[in-house]
């Protein structure tokens, strides 16, 4: 597909700008040895299709807004591991509130979204958008904010209810700009340590005892010495989870007030400590599957499910693949415990959907957002997908137990930073160049180069 082509010939700021944005991230892609942009071979696991371009074979509409399709256009990228069930689920949903409404689904698969913006920018730009797209509320709005891109949606969505059921702080998420223009359905953690109790036991680490990242080095190297299976579950096609994993070594390492010195750019005042957070990364990537650089991380944490790998770094996406796996049980046969250092901390992840300007759909747009912002909505989507949701009056008896002890974490937490590697803490200029750094880390493990393409990214 040529929408990762910089070389577009109409000279309009936004295009440009755009253009220059999925050039970055095709970039990434080449030196992750990830994929052409398109979805396929990614990370994404599953590949039951990917986004198609919008170029008008789709039925989506002719991008001139105004008219009333009942075709609703949406673009993804949940087709991993649990991910497509939960996504499923609140479907169903807003099937049953709205029949006459036929979705369009469009998913461009590739885990933490690494081939959604190549495809939506180029398509947002083009005047010819979806109905509606996935996207980390926050910093990650702010290049479609700062064209106008995004239809305010404060009034005709976002009613008094709404407002009122919401967290305060989703809902400033939701508005980088002043106008609020997303609609977030879930929270996820991210500094999560997820394990398979008897790879563990039969290495006699006791997960609750690892106290800081450097004590997590020393368990995988046991894991290592005492079992079959491979210690750290990682998988390094896509430069994303190396990058989450960084974060969160740094984040046990130093606590909540240095990160959010990294995240307002002081990278240079911290080198010591971003440099030891690189070393550690690059110690813990001795203990990856040997095919770490081909698999996505559904498929990484398959193993740790079949008892072939010991611990994973995730998101409790994670868990919702778990969910889905059959006579694989929390508590007996998997548990968690916060990244290693970092108790206390619920580092948060969030999925939202937006109406761009021009669009296709405008009143089944409407309603899919009225929906998505629904307790009904959220009930239906949180358990499956392993998280928690962003209102707070849903309730919370379907959650199941892992959940639940997730949702206490988080009422009990000191706080829910954003994150890097999730696009809600840094503008996506920063994420791309990030990415980069760490799809070369991931080969090269170079600590110097490493360090000097984050102070530089900030
Ligand atoms: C998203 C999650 C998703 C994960 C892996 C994250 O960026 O917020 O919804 O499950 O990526 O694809």
């Amino acid at each position: 597909m040529s929408h990762d082509s910089p070389s577009d010939e109409t000279g309009r700021l936004t295009r440009r700008h755009y253009v220059a944005g999925a050039g970055t991230l095709a970039t990434v892609g080449i030196a992750g040895c990830s994929d052409d942009g398109n979805g396929s071979g990614d990370d994404g696991g599953a590949d039951d299709g990917s986004a198609d371009d919008g170029s008008g074979d789709d039925g989506s509409g002719d991008g001139s807004g105004g008219d009333a399709s009942s075709e609703l256009e949406i673009i993804h990228w949940w087709t991993a591991g649990g991910e497509e069930d939960a996504y499923n689920a609140m479907l169903d949903g807003f099937r049953e509130e709205n029949p006459d409404v036929e979705i369009v689904d469009n998913p461009a698969p590739g885990g933490a979204g690494s081939a959604i913006d190549a495809v939506v920018q180029n398509r947002v730009i083009d005047g010819n958008p979806p109905s509606t797209f996935q996207i980390w509320p926050g910093q990650a709005l702010t290049p479609y904010t700062n064209e106008g891109l995004l239809e305010d949606i404060g009034d005709s969505v976002w009613d008094d209810d709404m407002r009122e059921a919401y967290l305060d702080d989703v809902v400033d998420l939701s508005s980088p700009a002043g106008d609020l223009v997303a609609v977030p359905i879930n929270i996820h953690r991210l500094n999560n340590l997820f394990f398979n109790v008897s790879v563990v036991e039969e290495a006699d680490i006791d997960p609750t005892d690892i106290d800081d990242p450097q004590g997590l080095l020393g368990a995988l190297e046991t894991i290592d010495a005492e079992t079959d299976a491979t210690p750290l579950a990682h998988q390094t096609q896509s430069p994303w989870s190396s990058l989450q994993l960084w974060e969160n070594i740094f984040l046990g390492q130093q606590g909540v007030d240095d990160y959010q010195s990294i995240l307002d750019g002081d990278v240079e005042g911290l080198e010591d400590e971003v440099r030891s957070a690189l070393e550690l990364l690059a110690d813990y990537l001795d203990y990856v599957p040997e095919d770490a650089g081909s698999i996505s991380w559904d498929q990484g944490n398959d193993e740790l499910i079949n008892g072939n790998a010991a611990v994973i770094h995730q998101g409790d996406w994670a868990a919702g693949q778990y969910e889905g796996a059959s006579g694989f049980e929390f508590g007996e046969d998997w548990d968690m415990v916060p990244f290693p250092g970092t108790d206390g901390v619920y580092h948060s992840v969030i999925d939202s959907f937006v109406f761009p300007t021009n669009n296709p759909s405008p009143e089944a747009t409407e309603r899919f957002l009225n929906y998505a912002g629904s307790v009904d909505a959220q009930e239906r989507f949180n358990p499956i997908k392993g998280s928690i949701p962003p209102r707070t009056d849903v309730p919370m008896d379907e959650f199941g137990d892992f959940l639940s002890r997730q949702f206490d974490d988080f009422q009990n937490s000191n706080s829910q930073p954003p994150t890097i590697a999730h696009g809600t803490g840094v503008a996506p200029a920063i994420h791309s160049a990030l990415e980069e750094v760490f799809a070369n880390f991931n080969g090269n493990l170079d600590v110097d180069t490493a360090y000097e393409g984050i102070r530089d990214a900030f």
